[in-house]
């Protein structure tokens, strides 16, 4: 049976990855700080689709957390096949304006944590002949957002280290895919504490059209999937203009 690992399984993008792999088989390994949440994930899952779900609560922010989450990915004894690193944060504050700690915070947790699942699934991965790994970053990833600098630069490294993985291991059996969502459905601008009025609703995607588009461009082996036409145009048309039209397009302060 294939086993998954999706951090942030508790809500949102992760809960939808967790769903979308158990209902195709997949045995899930469901992580994320909130027990109780997952517990009731578990249940569900094995429930509807007769997989096993294990879960691992973890802090991916702290050493101890990250290292324990390594450790279940480097397993012989129950191999993990494909590695979803999804959980990650957003910290809508002007650059001054947040403690400096937040924005550290955010970094241990979107990048050093998508580093270092991303070593040690590699590394086991290769040692069994190959899988698929999975980074969740953002279209913000590919514009210089003023107010969510440390965010927007956090998804340009996941992008980036992605892609720079997807080359270094072509040929071989170990694929890795960076999904850049846009705005998305989910508790994420909730939790950090965003005000999303301005945005119209065209924009927002919801959990599970991400998840059926990304899954199925990274089974087709692409290095990079934007979901949804719409975000397509969006990235195309922002790689295509000149940087300092760009800029000025953001604006200070913008979206
Ligand atoms: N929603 C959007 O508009 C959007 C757009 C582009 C990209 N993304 C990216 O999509 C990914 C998933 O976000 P989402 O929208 O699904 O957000 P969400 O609904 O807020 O879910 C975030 C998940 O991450 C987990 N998490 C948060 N901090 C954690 C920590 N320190 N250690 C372990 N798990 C932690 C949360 O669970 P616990 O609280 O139980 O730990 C939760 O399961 C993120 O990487 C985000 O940057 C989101």
């Amino acid at each position: 049976m294939p086993t998954a690992l999706v951090t942030g399984a508790s809500a949102g993008l992760g809960a939808c990855f967790a769903r979308a792999l158990a209902a195709e088989g997949s045995d899930v390994v469901l992580v994320a700080r909130d027990t109780a949440r997952l517990l009731t994930t578990k249940v569900a899952l094995e429930e509807r689709f007769g997989i096993q779900a294990e879960v691992l609560s973890a802090d991916l922010g702290t050493d101890a957390g990250g290292a324990a989450v390594a450790a279940r990915l480097a397993s012989a004894d129950a191999p993990i096949d494909t590695l979803i690193n999804n959980a990650g944060i957003g910290l809508y504050q002007q650059f001054l304006e947040a403690p400096l700690a937040d924005e550290e915070r955010m970094l241990d947790l979107n990048v050093r944590a998508v580093l270092r699942l991303s070593h040690a699934a590699a590394e086991a991965m290769l040692a069994r002949g190959g899988g698929l790994i999975v980074n969740v970053s953002s279209v913000a990833g590919f514009l210089p957002r003023g107010a969510v600098a440390t965010y927007s630069a956090s998804k340009a490294w996941v992008t980036m280290f992605s892609e720079a993985l997807a080359v270094q291991y072509a040929g071989t059996d170990l694929h890795v895919t960076s999904i850049c969502p846009g705005f998305t459905h989910t508790e994420f601008h909730q939790r950090a504490d965003a005000d999303m009025s301005g945005v119209p609703k065209w924009m927002w995607l919801e959990a599970d059209e991400v998840v059926r588009d990304g899954l199925a461009d990274a089974r087709k082996g692409k290095a990079i999937s934007v979901p949804n036409a719409k975000y397509k145009v969006l990235v195309g048309a922002s790689r295509a203009i000149p940087r300092p039209l760009l800029r000025k397009v953001m604006g200070r302060g913008g979206l």
